[in-house]
């Protein structure tokens, strides 16, 4: 019998500064505040895909190969998203958050901030559309991770991930599951959904850490993007998610996440807690 492997040495607290470091001054991305568990995971999972002995050796490589930051960007993110994800909360959004806001309001102003490959955002067009109110809606979907949202522009995805997303289409909507592939038509081992479906959908890379506020929304969506987050750096993102809400907007976070130990929680109220769906109430 082999004998076990040695074990990983841990990575320590000072790598992690050091790394952090590197990636603030060559690159201007921020990542001191990232939850330290799961961050020192995805560490982990990098330095074992490309082989690399310490977190010495990644950060100069980082420093002397910028091609390289892309690749490691895409690796440190978690990007895992599925159609119709929770389908309870989209029957909620259909059921209320969405007449609500249009009982007001004429147009309704949408934002994913943390779209990943965008199946998110083709899930609520698909919603939009069947409740008859898709000329009506403006669609921001954002993410740090370039390649990622190049990924949700092409709104291609692998067939063999439609059997996860037609159960929760289904779910959600009490349709037959194959009702899903009215939307898009199959090429190879990929699906390609309808670009008309998605005209109304603006796709950016945009920072929720060191990114400005650019617009106000009705709805904002950062769903299962925060639990990656320390404490303060929740804290700093949610009180630039209220700003980029209008009074009376409504904000949807993770299953996992909560506004309750945040400092902008008075600031909103409950509308859904199984769902975690917040209204604001005040500026
Ligand atoms: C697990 S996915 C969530 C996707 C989708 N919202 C969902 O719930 O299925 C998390 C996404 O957050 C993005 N992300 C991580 N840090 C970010 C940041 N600072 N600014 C914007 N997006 C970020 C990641 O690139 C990833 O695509």
């Amino acid at each position: 019998m082999l004998p076990p492997p040695p074990p990983e040495a841990d990575i320590e607290i000072s790598d992690i500064r050091k790394l952090t470091d590197l990636i603030r001054q060559k690159y201007g991305y921020e990542f001191k505040d990232y939850a330290m568990s799961s961050f020192k995971r995805r560490i982990r999972r990098v330095l074992d895909l490309y082989k690399y002995k310490t977190v010495d050796k990644l950060v100069s490589v980082l420093d002397s190969n910028p091609d390289f930051f892309e690749e490691f960007i895409s690796e440190i993110t978690v990007n895992v998203t599925e159609m119709f994800r929770d389908p309870t909360f989209w029957k909620v959004l259909r059921e209320q958050v969405v007449p609500n806001i249009l009982l007001n309001h004429d147009k309704i102003n949408i934002w994913h901030a943390g779209c990943s490959s965008g199946e998110e955002v083709v899930s609520m067009n698909i919603m939009l559309h069947e409740m008859g109110v898709l000329d009506k809606a403006r669609l921001f979907a954002t993410d740090l991770d370039n390649a990622i949202i190049e990924r949700a522009k092409r709104s291609t995805y692998s067939a063999k991930n439609m059997d996860l997303n037609r159960k929760n289409y289904h779910r959600y909507s009490g349709q037959p599951e194959t009702n899903l592939d009215s939307y898009f038509k199959e090429v190879g081992n990929e699906v390609v959904f309808d670009k008309a479906l998605l005209q109304n959908v603006t796709y950016r890379r945009h920072d929720l850490v060191l990114g400005n506020v650019f617009s106000k929304f009705d709805l904002v969506l950062c769903r299962n993007v925060m639990i990656y987050f320390n404490q303060t750096l929740q804290n700093g993102v949610l009180s630039r998610l209220h700003e980029s809400l209008f009074k009376y907007g409504y904000l949807a976070i993770g299953s996992k996440e909560s506004l309750i130990w945040c400092e902008i929680a008075n600031k909103f109220i409950v509308v859904n807690n199984e769902e975690k769906i917040y209204k604001k109430i005040k500026d």
